[in-house]
């Protein structure tokens, strides 16, 4: 059954169709890897999602119910959330009161909300330095904390744009663990990542995109054979590197 489903969706900036009649499903319980190259459009999609930009045409359903017109925080309140592919923590608080904002959109006090927090901050492996202020941070700890800041609202749908984005190979493993958690947890997730190991690791489904436009979607070892999508994205190099 799906949890969120777009349908049609089309964003054009000025004369730049950035989102072309896109329509896909996202499965309760699912990952699902939305992939492609460089302004292909995937955050504006995400954008048009969560309520950041009106799409021009086409509606989004979450759980059966339009989102149209909702502003970002009643759709975050319905059970949708995301990162920022440039993360914006609140840069002179400290991570727990960061985190805290998040937990704020579910807990009554600001006490529930510290102890929802804190056992978000323990799960991805931010205590040592919950008391840091954010601006702080080396850019995998500020990863994890944009997450963390997600997670805090208690998503049934997470929106996860390039969050393995800058990190080493060890800290892409770290981090491939914790999203598979998460999703273990009952948390359905939409995934924008040009790091593939983790695409490749993580998503049961993938969506190509390309000028905006749908150019493939299916499972991720086949999507990454489909001829189109080598040549728009891929590269001949990454079958070879694959074997
Ligand atoms: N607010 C905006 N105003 C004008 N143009 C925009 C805006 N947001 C995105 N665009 C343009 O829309 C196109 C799609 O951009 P988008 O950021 O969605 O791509 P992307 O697939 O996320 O790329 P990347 O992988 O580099 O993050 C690009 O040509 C971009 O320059
Ligand atoms: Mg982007």
């Amino acid at each position: 059954m799906s949890i969120l489903s777009a349908n049609q969706l089309t964003k054009s900036f000025g004369g730049l169709m950035a989102v072309g009649s896109l329509s896909f499903e996202l499965n309760e319980g699912e990952i699902l890897g939305l992939i492609g190259p460089n302004g292909a459009g995937k955050t504006t999609v995400f954008n048009c999602l969560s309520g950041f930009l009106p799409p021009d045409e086409g509606e989004v359903f979450l759980e059966g119910q339009s989102l149209a017109g909702l502003p970002p925080f009643q759709i975050c309140r319905r059970g949708l959330a995301r990162t920022f592919q440039i993360v914006k923590p609140f840069l002179t608080i400290s991570v727990l009161d960061n985190v805290m904002v998040g937990a704020l959109t579910r807990e009554k006090s600001t006490a529930q909300a510290q102890t929802a927090a804190g056992e978000i901050i323990e799960f991805m492996g931010l205590a040592r330095v919950a008391r840091q202020e954010a601006q702080g941070l080396p850019l995998p700890l500020r990863k994890r904390l944009e997450l963390a800041r997600a997670l805090a609202t208690q998503p049934k749908v997470l929106l996860l744009d390039e969050v393995m984005a800058g990190l080493n190979p060890t800290e892409v493993d770290e981090l491939i663990g914790l999203i598979q958690e998460v999703n273990r947890r009952g948390v359905s997730i939409l995934l924008i990542e040009h790091v593939m190991r983790g695409v490749m690791a993580l998503s049961q489904r993938v969506i190509v995109i390309n000028y905006g436009l749908k150019i493939a979607e299916g499972a991720p070892a086949e999507v990454v054979k489909d001829q189109g999508v080598i040549e728009a994205y891929l590269g001949k190099e990454f079958l070879i590197a694959q074997g």
